[in-house]
């Protein structure tokens, strides 16, 4: 018998998949009925096996088998429930929900509760929040949802917490008709209601806490400063005369990713195909995004060719809360290859380094960079003064006007 292949779902999946299991989603039991918006995508290389083996096994990031889901079919033995994620006591399937909350009144749950909208429940008598923490639902991360309901449930008479991992299926109505539908499963017959809009209101101080450490201020949120360009646009020497500056700033704490120090560590071994280089960029990208998951700030200064991949790491630093700034390095071709530093230029002509960037190897100009700059004839400062202008108007960060502590006033 062939082995079905193991395969670690989507954030979204692996959320639609404890509320298949869970019986959450009923009437709905498998994935990928026609119409549903419940689906499981496999890549390309895991359809075929599974097809080949009638089946693929879903396993949790950490590779533990969670289910066995036929193929076709979609029909779901579950083989462990899910075991990592914070708060996880608060996580009870409906009918253990329904049994033990029995008369109560349901509440689903999107947002941080505000002292009105507390104040308002509290007439409400026995309530359950039933906050949705799933992928890509609430303003607020999972976690920080779910600590602010159990905040919010200690300022009422008699409350619960349950939370329900519904995630985002990325369209307005089919997730409020998921709500509807999955928050109606976990309150049976009990009366299921909202909260009133509370735009304006204010928050309990422990609350207002919870929300302000999950969504810090532009100018404390992580940030990951990313250069691309051709090798010797100046790259590398703009984002260490950042780093300077951010250092002489001494408000952030700052991490170097250049390309070719990153080669050395992170990326030995790696060559210069395409394959490679996407590998090399998305270890990177990974970095940075876990830099920024902190509120620290990542320099990354790679050639990174590929639109695509570029994308992936926006995405991957979007994923950890941080801002991605994104700065190409625009020196044209023929001035990187009249300064060869490191006389790479000349090699890549004779033949000698194949699959160079701009030479033998694409390079996709950004669409999407936040500043662009040619570093032609310019100083470095002149050319880092672009830099820090279009970052300063983001909000994220301001290192224009800085002077050098203790310089002697004609540096000033
Ligand atoms: S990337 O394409 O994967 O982003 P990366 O920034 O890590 O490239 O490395 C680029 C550096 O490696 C260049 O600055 C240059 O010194 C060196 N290098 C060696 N071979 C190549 C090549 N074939 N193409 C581009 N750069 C190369």
């Amino acid at each position: 018998m062939v082995q079905p292949p193991q395969y670690c779902p989507t954030p979204r999946e692996l959320d639609d998949l404890e509320l298949l299991v869970n019986g959450a989603l009923a009437p709905t039991v498998v994935f990928n009925e026609p119409g549903s918006p419940i689906t499981l995508h496999l890549p390309d290389e895991v359809a075929a096996a599974a097809a080949a083996a009638g089946a693929v096994e879903l396993v949790d990031p950490e590779g533990l088998p969670l289910a066995h889901v036929e193929v076709p079919g979609g029909t779901i033995e579950p083989l462990t429930h899910t075991q990592y994620g914070p708060f996880r006591r608060h996580y009870l399937t409906p009918a253990q929900t329904r049994e033990q909350y029995a008369g109560r009144t349901f509440v689903a749950v999107v947002d941080a509760l505000t002292q009105p909208q507390i104040t308002a429940l509290s007439a409400a008598g026995p309530v359950v929040l039933l906050p949705l923490v799933g992928h890509g639902t609430a303003a607020l991360s999972p976690v920080a949802l779910l600590r602010a309901s159990i905040a919010a449930a200690a300022r009422l008479p008699q409350a619960d917490v349950v939370a329900v991992p519904l995630a985002s299926h990325g369209e307005a109505d089919v997730d409020h008709d998921l709500g509807l539908q999955v928050a109606g499963n976990y309150a049976g017959d009990d009366p299921l209601v909202g909260v009133t809009d509370d735009p304006s209101g204010d928050y309990p101080p422990e609350i207002a806490e919870i929300v302000a450490f999950d969504r810090p201020a532009p100018d404390e949120q992580g940030l990951v400063l990313f250069f691309t360009g051709l090798s010797g646009s100046g790259k590398s020497t703009l984002a260490r005369a950042l780093m300077d500056r951010l250092l002489e700033h001494g408000s952030r704490t700052v991490t170097s990713l250049d390309g070719d120090v990153v080669r050395r560590n992170l990326s030995a071994g790696l060559t210069f195909s395409k394959e490679d280089r996407e590998t090399n960029i998305r270890r990177i990208g990974w970095v940075a995004a876990e830099i920024s998951r902190h509120g620290g700030v990542a320099v990354c200064s790679p050639i990174a060719p590929f639109d695509a991949t570029r994308q992936q790491v926006r995405a991957m630093v979007d994923e950890a809360g941080g801002a991605f700034f994104l700065i190409h390095v625009a020196t044209p071709l023929e001035e990187c290859e009249r300064r060869d530093r490191k006389g790479l230029y000349a090699k890549a002509r004779r033949g000698e380094i194949p699959e160079f960037t701009g030479i033998s190897s694409p390079y996709e100009e950004p669409q999407d960079a936040d500043v662009r700059v040619d570093t032609t004839g310019r100083t470095i400062e002149d050319a880092l003064d672009d830099v820090l202008v279009a970052l300063r108007d983001t909000g994220y960060l301001d290192l224009t006007g800085d002077t050098v502590v203790g310089a002697p006033e004609s540096a000033r």
